[in-house]
């Protein structure tokens, strides 16, 4: 059975304090309430088992504030939650709840972290709700998912009641595995839980030629919203003016949401990574090194190095994996309209990945279709091959209110204000090494961008971070196209 790391949404019962209660409660509870594997809406569309039974339990047993402020504790997946919870409310630090979400768990210690009574309390009980279904942690789980939602409701926006899948806050219970997060079946961490979304992107990040699976975990009744310039022009105005960063079509993931994305290099598990928003402007990213035998994978507290075959493999600190998903390009990077709008093999038959979260009721409003990024390797015209290599793998840190935004590599902006074309460099431009125009029309080798994606050398090398194989494909686009332009607009 899983983990339960059950989020509380605060250790305030009042209403009043909710927010004082709830960072408190963010920093000293590993496990609290509220944890869910199934966001309800999704759940059983995908397939799960006790999904409803789940949403029932839930319902009866969120530890109800005043105020509309509530503890989204959630009860367990039977009466006595509720009971559990009350009985400890309130008192700081009980064990009570934690010990019991201790032994349920594989993961010892998690007693010490339990800072508000009521709601570990309550949160132990979700879990002994999960732990009496048979068929173990996804059963449990989705009891749990319920719960989440009654917490949810209650709280308003800030609350997190804590995705199905996730990595708790506190530092001292690290490390920990993969198979104790709730995004993979604990007896076997090779297999996503059935509540997890499973999506591919049209023009992918390059990854030193692994090969990757990404899935997407939205908390209960909470819904993606999809930025839309002709709905909200005023999100859409630029960064300086109150705009925000994102593209258009961009999916905001609520609070609560965890992205998964499994990497791996000729046919064994390498890493797995967590994307997690935790709260509001908070997001926070998670590296799991796979074991050789490929059986779990190990939380890292750093950046590290290591050989993989015949390459060096870099899993990426956490401020290395926010350097890249930064504010400025809306933090989750994947997801967005141009990138998902494709078909997906999922367990149920192929479907439009738009299509399948929008019949699972994951938008709150539907998207407006947007055109496909082109493959960079496929059919399309060079150019929009080219600029749609350049907008997956650069733009994020190379767009208005990022790390270096005077080159603009975003796929709407126009040839000429993407500030390559005949433009001195402004990064280093006394480096004898650095060509110094950023793009020569009709020719690569003295080109600036061309020479950063070709060169290993680290400082030099772009993307700068996690990255020493040089992507053949996408230096090719990117030469084909340089080669191809005559002269500047
Ligand atoms: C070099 C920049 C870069 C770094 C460093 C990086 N990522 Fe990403 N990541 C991306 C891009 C670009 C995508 C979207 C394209 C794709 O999925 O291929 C992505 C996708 C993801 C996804 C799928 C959801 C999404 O936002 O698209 C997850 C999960 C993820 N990354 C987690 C992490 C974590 C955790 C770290 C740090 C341990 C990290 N990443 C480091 C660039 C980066
Ligand atoms: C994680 C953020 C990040 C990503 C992703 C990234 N870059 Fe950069 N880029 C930088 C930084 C930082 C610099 C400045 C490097 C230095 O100090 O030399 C830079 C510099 C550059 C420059 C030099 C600009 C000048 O005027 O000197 C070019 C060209 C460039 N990047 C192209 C790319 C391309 C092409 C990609 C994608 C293949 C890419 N970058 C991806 C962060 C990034």
């Amino acid at each position: 059975m899983s983990e339960l790391h059950v989020f509380a949404g605060a250790g305030d019962r009042s209403g009043a304090g909710f927010v004082t209660g709830y960072t408190s409660a963010r920093m000293s509870l590993r496990n609290v309430a509220s944890r869910l594997l199934v966001p309800g809406a999704l759940a059983c569309t995908v397939g799960c088992g006790g999904g409803s039974q789940g949403h029932g339990a839930g319902g009866g047993s969120s530890v109800a504030g005043s105020g509309g402020s509530q503890v989204t504790a959630g009860g367990g997946g039977s009466g006595g939650a509720s009971q559990a919870g009350a009985t400890n409310g309130g008192m700081p630090s009980s064990s009570a709840g934690a010990a019991n979400l201790g032994g349920m768990s594989a993961g010892a210690g998690t007693s010490n972290h339990a800072g508000a009574g009521g709601v570990g309390g309550a949160g132990a009980a979700s879990g002994m709700g999960g732990a009496a279904g048979t068929s173990g942690g996804m059963t449990g789980a989705s009891g749990l998912g319920g719960m989440g939602a009654g917490g949810m409701a209650g709280a308003g926006a800030l609350v997190y009641s804590g995705p199905g899948c996730s990595v708790p806050l506190a530092e001292a219970d690290e490390p920990m595995l993969l198979s104790q997060t709730g995004c993979v079946d604990p007896s076997d961490p090779t297999k996503a839980v059935a509540a997890l979304v499973p999506y591919d992107v049209n023009s992918p990040l390059w990854s030193d030629g692994a090969s990757k699976e990404r899935y997407i975990s939205l908390p209960t009744g909470a819904k993606i919203h999809v930025k839309d310039c002709t709905a909200e022009p005023d999100t859409c105005k630029s960064v300086d003016d109150g705009g925000t960063g994102e593209d258009e079509g961009h999916w905001d993931l609520p609070v609560g949401t965890t992205v998964m994305k499994v990497f791996s290099v000729g046919g064994a598990r390498v890493e797995t990574r967590l994307l997690m928003h935790y709260a509001d402007t908070e997001w926070r990213g998670y590296s799991f090194e796979w074991n050789d035998a490929g059986t779990d994978a190990t939380l890292l507290s750093d950046k590290k190095d290591k050989m993989v075959g015949s390459q060096s493999w870099h899993y990426p600190s956490r401020s290395e994996c926010l350097s890249c998903h930064n504010e400025a390009a809306g933090r989750s990077l994947g997801p967005m309209t141009q990138q998902l709008n494709r078909d997906y093999a999922y367990a149920d038959g192929t479907m439009n990945i738009i299509d399948k979260f929008q019949a699972l009721g994951a938008f709150d409003q539907n998207p407006t279709r947007i055109a496909a990024y082109p493959s960079p390797t496929g059919s399309d015209p060079l150019e929009s091959r080219a600029r749609s290599y350049l907008q997956a793998n650069c733009s994020l840190c190379h767009r208005p209110g990022s790390v270096v935004e005077d080159v603009d590599l975003r796929f709407t902006t126009s040839f000429a204000d993407t500030l390559l074309c005949n433009q001195a460099i402004t990064q280093h431009p006394d480096d004898t090494n650095l060509p110094p125009i950023r793009l020569v029309p009709g020719d690569p080798a003295d080109s600036n961008i061309s020479f950063r994606m070709h060169s290993t050398i680290m400082g030099y090398r772009m993307p700068e971070i996690a990255s020493s194989v040089v992507d053949t494909d996408g230096t090719m686009v990117i030469d084909q196209w340089i080669q191809s332009i005559t002269s500047c607009p």
